[in-house]
Formats: structure tokens, C-alpha cells, sequence
């Protein structure tokens, strides 16, 4: 059964899709079966593996209008480690009109079922907002890695999402779990708890993993080539954080 991770975040520009692409193309590189599914309009991670550029027949919106299967719908990329259930802007339309249904949001969960046995793991990209999509790609997802921007917010931000996953886990009978916190544009763990108390900290150090994704330029480099960081230049030091990510959740999982 895949391990199903949801990469989401409080705030817009959190390095969610980055991080989606690139964990996933690492855990990918480890010989774990992956399959990645893009859950916002914006289509980011569709565009930057290159599912964009050679078009396809289904995406997201055709599974949730039942126009095509799950299955039919997932694309391979030209990376053999990575498979891509892609989303395009009409997904923002399909998205309205579900979100007028009552309490629908499970059906992303449900639609997953018929999959989830061939991949060891499903990794969903949640758009910026909390609306219908991000809370389909929530309650779909039993595991929440938790994207987290350079903001001295940042446990403020983390306790709203709690409060969040606790709704959703009430509301939507969900088991959802948080498997971590992953920072992004950060240099050490120093730099991540200055000016905090350990009462601020409490209950969230044991949650953040040891690696730390720093600020690269390499990261924009790829996003230009359409090609995943980790297989455009593997010796960054960003390329390198995420195959440590990676080995981290593998390790997690075993
Ligand atoms: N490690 C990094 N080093 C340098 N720049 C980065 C890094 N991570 C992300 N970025 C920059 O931040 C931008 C936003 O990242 P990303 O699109 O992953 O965020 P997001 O949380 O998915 O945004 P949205 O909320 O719009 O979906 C990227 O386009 C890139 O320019
Ligand atoms: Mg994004």
C-alpha cells in the first residue's frame, strides 16, 4: 500500500511545489515506485517535469468529472522514475463546481483507491489557498509534510495548520498525520529557532527534519529548463538537500 504525502503550506510561494517535484523525483532515484499528482490549477509541477510540454490526453479535472479513470489518467514523464497525474487551469473551474457539492472533498481519496497499490508512493502538490482542492489533496493524503517558508512566523503559521488538520480530521474522518516539517531557504537549525522560546518550540522540534533545504539558485535554473532540479544539476546544494529529504522519509517509512 503507497504511502500517500500531501505537500502543503500556510502561505503562497512556501516552496510546495519545489519541494513536491523534487522529493518525489528523489525518492524516485532511491527505486521507489512513484507517482505524483498535481492538485492546483497553477500546474506548476505538470509544467516544470515537462508532462506540460508533451501534452496529455487526461488530467486531474477528466478524473474528477469522470471522464477518465485514475489510471487513464496518470502520464509518464520522460523520467522513468516518475510518474504524473497533471492538472491544468480547467481544474480551477472543476474545482468550483465540486465545491458547491456538499461535502464532497473525499472523492479524491476515493478515486486514489484503485492505485494505491502500485506505487510506494503518492505524493500530492496542494495549491497556495485552503479551498476545495487543498482540502480534497488533505483529506486524500494519510501523511502531511509541511512546506515551510523563511518567515520568524513560522510556528504561528504551524499551529494555525494544526488547528486545520484538526477540523479536517473531525470533519472528514481522516487519519491524517504530519510526517514532518521540511524548511526551505534556510541555512541551519540555529538560524530556524533564533528568537524563539523552547515553549514556542515545544512539541515542534521533534517534528522538523534534519535536513534543511537551502536557498539556491539552481532551484529557479531548473524551474526555467522545465527539468526537476535533482536531475537537472544533482550536485547542488539544493539537489543534494532533497535526496537527503528523501532518505529521511524513506528511512520514516521502514
Ligand atoms: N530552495 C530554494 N532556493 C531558491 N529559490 C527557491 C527555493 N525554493 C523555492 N524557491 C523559489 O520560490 C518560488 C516559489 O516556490 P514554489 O512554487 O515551490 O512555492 P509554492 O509554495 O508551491 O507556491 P504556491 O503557493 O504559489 O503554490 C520558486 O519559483 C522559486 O523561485
Ligand atoms: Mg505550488
Amino acid at each position: 500500500m503507497s504511502k500517500v504525502l500531501t505537500i502543503s503550506g500556510q502561505r503562497g510561494g512556501s516552496g510546495k511545489s519545489v519541494t513536491a517535484l523534487n522529493l518525489a523525483v528523489s525518492l524516485g532515484l532511491y527505486e521507489k515506485r512513484v507517482l505524483l499528482v498535481d492538485c492546483d490549477p497553477q500546474g506548476c509541477v505538470s509544467e516544470w517535469s515537462g508532462a506540460n510540454a508533451t501534452g496529455y490526453p487526461f488530467d486531474l479535472a477528466s478524473v474528477l468529472t469522470g471522464k477518465a479513470t485514475t489510471i487513464e489518467a496518470i502520464s509518464k514523464t520522460e523520467f522513468t522514475c516518475l510518474d504524473i497525474l497533471p492538472a491544468g487551469f480547467n481544474l480551477f473551474q472543476v474545482a468550483l463546481k465540486l465545491s458547491r457539492l456538499v461535502a464532497n472533498e473525499k472523492i479524491l481519496r476515493l478515486l486514489m483507491e484503485d492505485i494505491r497499490n502500485d506505487y510506494d508512493f503518492i505524493i500530492l502538490d496542494s495549491p497556495p489557498s485552503y479551498g476545495y482542492l487543498s482540502i480534497a489533496a488533505l483529506t486524500a493524503a494519510d501523511w502531511l509534510l509541511v512546506a515551510v517558508p523563511p518567515r520568524d512566523q513560522w510556528v504561528e503559521d504551524f499551529h494555525s495548520l494544526l488547528k486545520s488538520i484538526q477540523y479536517i480530521r473531525q470533519t472528514h474522518d481522516t487519519r491524517l498525520k504530519i510526517a514532518g516539517l521540511l524548511f526551505n531557504r534556510r541555512q541551519s537549525l540555529e538560524e530556524i529557532q533564533e528568537g524563539l522560546t523552547d515553549q514556542h518550540l515545544a512539541g515542534t522540534r521533534n517534528l522538523i527534519y534534519d535536513t534543511i533545504i537551502p536557498r539556491d539558485e539552481a532551484v529557479d535554473q531548473a524551474i526555467n529548463k522545465k527539468i526537476p532540479l535533482v536531475l537537472n544539476d544533482i550536485k547542488s546544494p539544493a539537489a543534494d538537500a532533497y535526496l537527503q529529504a528523501a532518505r529521511e522519509v524513506i528511512l520514516a517509512f521502514t
